[in-house]
Parts: C-alpha cells; structure tokens; sequence
C-alpha cells in the first residue's frame, strides 16, 4: 500500500512517490500507454501528478493528454487528487513566454487551465528562478494565484539557497506559505543535502525530489549499453548519450550488487535511498509504461538501510554526480 507524508508543516499528504508527466504523456507518445500509468498509479494510491506547461512533445500536449485522461476515466475522483502545474520555463514565442514574470505566470496558468479543464491546480509552481525578475513580482503573482482561488498551494522550483530564502520569507510574510520546494535529487546528485534541505525544514516547506532516477542512469537498463528504447537513445529525450559515460554506469553496477542484497532491483533501491531522509516528502518519477511504474513502487517495500549500506553507497558514489 502507498505511504503518505505530511508536505512540510502544512495539513497536506503527499503520496511518497508521485507520477511525473515530463516525458511520455505527449501528442507524440502513445495515449492508450500514458492513460494506463496513470490509472494504474492513482489505483496503487499514487494521489499526486507532476505537469508543467511546457511538458510534452509539444509543449502543452502532456497537459491536454491528463486533462483528457482525467475527464474520461476519473473525473469523480477529482477530490481524491493532487494536481500540479508550473510556468517559468519557455513556452511560447515573444517577451512574456519565458521567465517568471507576472504577465507570464497569470496567462501561463490560464493556458494550463484551459488546456486541462480543470478549475483549479492543487499547487501551481514558479518552475525556475528568473534572474530578470525580481523575486517579489513572481511570489505576488502566486500569491495572487491562489487569493484568486485558481491554485490552492504555492510552490517554488530549482531556486539557489539565496533566492530561495528570499522568496519563501516574501511568502509567509503574507500568509501563502509556501507548500513545497521542487529540485533534483538522486544518488548522483546530492546538491540539495547541502543547503536547500535545511532551508525547507526551516520553513516548513516540503521538498519533492525530481528525476531521482537520474532519468534513468540509476536503474539497471544502462548496464550493458545503450538500449534503443531509452531516453538516452531518443533525440527527444533530455538524456545525452554522452551523459550515459563508463565510469557513471560502472558505479550503477556496484550500487546494483548492493540492491541486489538487499533483494531490490537498483530502480527500487535508488528511490528508497532518496526517501530516507525524513525532510524528503515525495520523489517525482518519470515512466515510460506500466511495467516501469509497478518496479518503482516496489521501493516502498523496504526503505531501511543500516549504516553499512549507507556507507558502502557513500564510497561507491565518492561524488559522482550527473
Ligand atoms: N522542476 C523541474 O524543473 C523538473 C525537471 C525535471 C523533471 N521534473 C519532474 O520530475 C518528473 C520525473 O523526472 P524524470 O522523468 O527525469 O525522473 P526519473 O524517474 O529520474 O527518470 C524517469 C525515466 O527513467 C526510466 N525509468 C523509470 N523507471 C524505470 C525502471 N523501473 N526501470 C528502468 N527504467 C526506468 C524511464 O526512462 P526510459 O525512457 O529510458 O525508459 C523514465 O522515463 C518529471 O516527469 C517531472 O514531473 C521536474
């Protein structure tokens, strides 16, 4: 059975591993694939989906492609759901379809809540810092977002330490606080233990953890080359081949002997790894069918490591990172 924790101090439970739309749920992949996994996932108690406006091929279809899914198969579970979408990233041509403006926040979440047909977002991000804006204007503009009643929670996404704090002082100075912090978080990449995890605990934030799978890397399907069916092989995809390098894949295989022991498949115990710090709410995976969804969810069944394991992990990994 699925895990919940609370997000931060808030009264909001999260599922520990959540669906993330990033990949495979576009015009360009195959919808009967993306509605199984979805189906399959808030069957298995998975409450919470991760879209962006962006998401696709093309930008914007990931989005249509759920709102469809959920309108046609579960539209009277919608109180059972957690919805999220975010804006910051390039969206559309000219100066107001990028960055985090004001402008670009309010007409992006109208755009995602036409193209979804949904009244309103559970939480609706800020995706990325904006050097060209000031903090203040994109925290007003979410805060406006939900006095607006168009998202219910606020969230914020891959904002440095600095940024971030500035940003979630802003909020909770006007009573929006900030559900959740959004960044990637993985064996091979650790980044976030340094500042941003203490900074979410500060304030009470959750922290959700994107490709914690490092897109992939930290399961076994890289282990004896390229496979044609990943997302390292496919132009699309956000994965280089060149990031596929020996030397990572040679730390999968020894990570994959510890997972092994542990009687987990390496997918399974890279996720588990990245729930074992308390501050950790939820993981984001990506998935490419239902297959992958199901081995994923298996990591709940063990979460535990002793020291040993975590020490061996720590040598093993001695900074990779991706
Ligand atoms: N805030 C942000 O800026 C940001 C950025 C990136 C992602 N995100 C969010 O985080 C979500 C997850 O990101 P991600 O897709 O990079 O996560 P990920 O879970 O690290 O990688 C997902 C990919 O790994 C492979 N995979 C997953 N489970 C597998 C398994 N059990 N065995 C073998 N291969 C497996 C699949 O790739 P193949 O195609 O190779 O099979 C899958 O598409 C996104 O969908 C999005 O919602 C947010």
């Amino acid at each position: 059975m699925m895990d919940y924790s609370f997000c931060g101090n808030s009264g909001l439970q999260l599922p520990r591993i959540s669906l993330g739309l990033w990949h495979n749920f576009g015009f360009a992949d195959d919808y009967e694939t993306a509605r199984e996994m979805v189906i399959h996932a808030f069957e298995k108690g998975v409450t919470h989906f991760d879209l962006a406006n962006n998401y696709g091929p093309p930008p914007g279809s990931a989005e249509s492609n759920f709102g469809k899914i959920v309108r046609d198969n579960l539209a009277s579970h919608r109180d059972e759901m957690i919805i999220s979408s975010k804006a910051g990233h390039l969206m559309w041509e000219g100066p107001y379809g990028d960055g985090s403006s004001r402008k670009n926040l309010m007409a992006s979440i109208h755009q995602s809540l036409k193209r979804t047909g949904l009244d309103y977002f559970d939480i609706f991000y800020s995706h990325r810092y904006d050097p060209n804006t000031p903090v203040e204007e994109t925290m007003q503009a979410l805060v406006d977002i939900v006095r607006q009643g168009k998202a219910l929670y606020i969230g914020i996404s891959k904002y440095p330490p600095r940024e971030a704090r500035k940003a979630l002082n802003y909020l909770s100075e006007r009573d929006v606080r900030c559900l959740i912090f959004q960044d990637k978080y993985s064996l091979f990449n650790r980044k976030p233990e340094e500042e941003i995890l203490g900074i979410t605990k500060e304030f009470g934030t959750g922290f959700i953890a994107f490709s914690p799978l490092a897109q992939g890397l930290l399961t076994d399907k890289y282990l004896q080359g390229i496979p044609d069916y990943s997302r390292a092989a496919d132009p699309a995809g956000f994965l280089q081949k060149e990031q596929v390098t020996p030397g990572l894949v040679e730390k999968v295989k020894q990570l994959n002997v510890i997972a092994g022991q542990r009687g987990q498949t390496m997918a399974e115990m890279a996720l588990a790894w990245a729930l074992r710090d308390e501050r950790v709410t939820s993981l984001i995976v990506g998935t490419r069918n239902v297959a992958q969804l199901k081995d994923n969810l298996n990591a709940l069944h063990n979460l535990s490591f002793t020291q040993a394991e975590l020490s061996q992990i720590d040598t093993i990994l001695d900074g990779a990172s991706l």
